[in-house]
C-alpha cells in the first residue's frame, strides 16, 4: 500500500472540504442551492454566483457568500471569483473548486421551428459562458484545483424538441474532456455531471405550459427503474463525491446521475 492508501488517511477526512474555496453557479435555487449546502456541510467556504439577486438570501441562509453574476458577462465573473477568492481570506484570491451549474433549458419546440437567435442564446449560456468561467477558474486555481460541469442525459440521447439543449450539453461533456488532459498535468481534475429529471424551480417552469395541457410531472420526475423523484440533493452528493479526494484519480469522467433511466 503506498503512503496515499489505505489507513493513511481516515475515511471522513477524504470528503472534508475545510479550508477550500468553492464557487458554485446558479447556486441560487434548485441543483446547484443543493450543491452549495452540501459543500457548506463538508466545511468548504463556499460562494454562489447567480443572476437573480434573491440568491443573496439563499446564500445568507446557507452560510455562502454572494456574487450577483450572469455568466455570459466577463466582468460578472471576473468579480464573482473576486468574491469567492476573498471569502476564503487567502491573500492572492484563489479558488480551489468551481461548479459551473448555471444553464438554461427553455424548449426548443422542434428543430424545424428553433431560430439561430434561440440557437445562439443556448450556445451562449451553456457552452460559451461555462468554457470561460472554467477558463477564468483555472487561471485562478492552485495546483489540485477541481471543476464539475453540469452537463445533462441530454447529452447522451438527443431528445425530441429539445436539440439545441441536447447540443449544448453535449459540448459540454467534450469540453470537460479536453480541459481535463489539458489541466490534469496541474493536477486539476475536471469532470462533468449528468443529471436525469431532477425536481427543480427550473423543470417546475419549464414545464408550465405541458402541464396545462395535462403532463403528470411528478410521474415524468420518477420515471426511473428506482421509481424515484429526482432531488437536486441527488445530485449534490455526487458532486461532492467528485469534489473530494474520494474521487482523486476520477478525471474526464461524465458521471450519469439518474436513477438508471439511461441504463
Ligand atoms: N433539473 C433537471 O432536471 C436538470 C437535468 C439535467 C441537467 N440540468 C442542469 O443543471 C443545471 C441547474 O439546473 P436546475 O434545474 O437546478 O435549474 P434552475 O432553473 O432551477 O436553477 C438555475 C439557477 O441558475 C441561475 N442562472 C440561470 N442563468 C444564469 C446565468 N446566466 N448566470 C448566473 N446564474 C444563472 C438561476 O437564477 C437559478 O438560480 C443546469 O445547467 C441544467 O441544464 C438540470
Amino acid at each position: 500500500m503506498n503512503e496515499n492508501g489505505l489507513g493513511a488517511r481516515p475515511l471522513e477526512a477524504l470528503i472534508d472540504l475545510s479550508g477550500q474555496q468553492a464557487l458554485v453557479t446558479g447556486g441560487g435555487k434548485g441543483i446547484g442551492q443543493a450543491v452549495a449546502a452540501r459543500f457548506v456541510e463538508a466545511g468548504a467556504t463556499v460562494t454562489i454566483a447567480d443572476l437573480d439577486p434573491d440568491a443573496a438570501s439563499t446564500a445568507a441562509e446557507l452560510g455562502a457568500a454572494f456574487a450577483h453574476c450572469d455568466i455570459t458577462d466577463p466582468d460578472d465573473v471576473s468579480a464573482a471569483l473576486d468574491v469567492a477568492g476573498a471569502a476564503g481570506g487567502g491573500p492572492d484570491g484563489t479558488i480551489d473548486i468551481l461548479v459551473n451549474n448555471a444553464g438554461i433549458y427553455p424548449t426548443t419546440g422542434s428543430m424545424l421551428e428553433a431560430t439561430d437567435e434561440f440557437v445562439a442564446r443556448m450556445l451562449d449560456v451553456n457552452v460559451r459562458a461555462q468554457f470561460s468561467t472554467a477558463r477564468e477558474a483555472a487561471k485562478r486555481m492552485p495546483d489540485g484545483g477541481c471543476i464539475i460541469n453540469m452537463a445533462s442525459i441530454a447529452a447522451i440521447g438527443g431528445g425530441a424538441k429539445i436539440s439545441a439543449y441536447s447540443a449544448s450539453k453535449a459540448a459540454v461533456v467534450a469540453l470537460t474532456r479536453a480541459f481535463a488532459n489539458e489541466l490534469g498535468p496541474r493536477g486539476i481534475r475536471v469532470n462533468a455531471i449528468a443529471p436525469g429529471v431532477i425536481d427543480t424551480p427550473g423543470v417546475r417552469a419549464e414545464t408550465a405550459e405541458l402541464l396545462a395541457s395535462g403532463l403528470d410531472i411528478d410521474a415524468v420526475i420518477a420515471a426511473n427503474p428506482l421509481r424515484t423523484a429526482g432531488d437536486p440533493d441527488h445530485i449534490a452528493r455526487a458532486a461532492l463525491f467528485l469534489a473530494s479526494e474520494l474521487a482523486c484519480f476520477v478525471n474526464g469522467h461524465l458521471l450519469v446521475v439518474d436513477g438508471g433511466s439511461r441504463a
